[in-house]
């Protein structure tokens, strides 16, 4: 039988990475892998770690409107996410480590 826990995190980031090779549209073609990687730069150097992890994660159902990064447990989505955008993630991390 399975172990069933608690998330240990308050915030668990994941940003779809998922890579289809042009064959269709999916989240890789707009720099979602580099998405992930500020995003673990940016929690590591802001001291958030163990609160906050950032995990990719293969497809969610919403290519044409990628990249996309989820918060959870929150259920807060962003869509069409650029590094441009990393900052408002940020924010809304930061958010929920102030509640
Ligand atoms: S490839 Fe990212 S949501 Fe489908």
């Amino acid at each position: 039988m399975a172990k069933r826990n608690e998330s240990p995190f308050k915030c668990h980031v994941f940003v779809c990475t998922n890579d289809r090779q042009g064959k269709r549209k999916s989240c890789a073609d707009d720099n979602s892998m580099k998405i992930r990687k500020v995003l673990k730069e940016e929690v590591a150097n802001r001291g958030w770690k163990p609160q906050v992890r950032v995990s990719q994660c293969g497809c969610v159902g919403l290519c044409a409107d990628g990249p996309n990064v989820m918060l959870y447990p929150q259920k807060i989505w962003f869509s069409e996410v650029s590094e441009n955008d990393v900052g408002e993630v940020l924010s809304a991390v930061e958010g929920v480590l102030n509640e």
